[in-house]
């Protein structure tokens, strides 16, 4: 991404930002509340345009105007949003194939198909047990960690190359925190790639091979793991912010 400008009316909530994500690389992103996280990656993953600025994916432009997020998937992107990740009201096993689905010989939906399928990822790929998890089940009906779960089950089965976590505003407990940490890892093992927004840069520091520190839709700072410790790495945060603000 280069040079990514986003207003919103009379709200800049990016200006000017460079991202670069490289192949089996997980990068983190971080950066206070409002700083423009999810603007960037919503934009990177085809939820809406850039006001200005250029992405390019295995080195081809993306046209903006053709850009979604259907076609950022079918580029091998898949994203698992911090809010509203799944249709609320529909049950589980749509939410899974959304735009994706198994036809039958005849070409329509092959719906029982797609709801073992769904099966699968959620006890297999996802080990998600829970009363509720059934592909029947509403999405409303799922608690948080279920739900970042389920997005992330349809990425692995979807064998994306790049996966953009936007880590949820609710907490996720430690059990549910440890799981999407295992599957980064797996990411990484796997030879794909991986954007992980998150608060909490003691999640975040294991995990990735780089981070990128967005504040207030600036790109304020730049690190590498190798260089730096996860004390180092805080430290350089608080002074990136501070000298921006004085
Ligand atoms: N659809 C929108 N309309 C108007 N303003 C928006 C919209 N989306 C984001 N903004 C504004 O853009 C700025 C950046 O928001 P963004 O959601 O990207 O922040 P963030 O870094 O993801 O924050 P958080 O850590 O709280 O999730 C904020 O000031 C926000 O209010
Ligand atoms: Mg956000």
């Amino acid at each position: 991404m280069k040079n990514i400008k986003k207003k919103f009316g009379s709200v800049t909530a990016l200006r000017g930002v460079d991202l670069e994500v490289g192949e089996n690389e997980i990068v983190g992103l971080l950066g206070d509340n409002g700083a423009g996280k999810s603007t960037l990656i919503k934009i990177l993953s085809g939820v809406m345009p850039p006001t200005e600025g250029e992405i390019y994916i295995r080195g081809e432009k993306i046209n903006p105007r053709e850009y979604s997020v259907n076609q950022a998937r079918e580029l091998g992107i898949e994203t698992v949003y911090q809010e509203k990740a799944l249709g609320e009201k529909q049950p589980i096993w749509r939410n899974i194939f959304i735009g994706r689905h198994i036809t039958n010989r005849f070409g329509f939906i092959d719906v029982d198909r797609v709801k073992q399928e769904s099966q699968k990822i959620m006890r297999e790929i996802m080990g998600l047990t829970g009363e509720g998890a059934s592909p029947e089940s509403r999405v409303s009906t799922l608690s948080g960690g279920e739900r970042q779960g389920i997005a992330i089950g349809r990425a692995m089965y979807f064998d994306a190359d790049l996966v953009i976590l936007d880590e949820p505003t609710m907490a996720l407990s430690l059990k549910e925190v440890d799981k999407v940490l295992k599957f980064i890892q797996k990411i990484k093992d796997n030879g794909k790639s991986c954007v992980y927004i998150s608060h909490n840069i003691t999640n975040v520091y294991p995990v990735s091979d780089r981070f990128v520190a967005l504040d207030r839709g600036e790109k304020v700072g730049e690190y590498f793991k190798e260089e730096c410790s996860l004390e180092e790495l805080n430290e350089a945060l608080i002074m990136a912010t501070e000298r921006k603000t004085g």
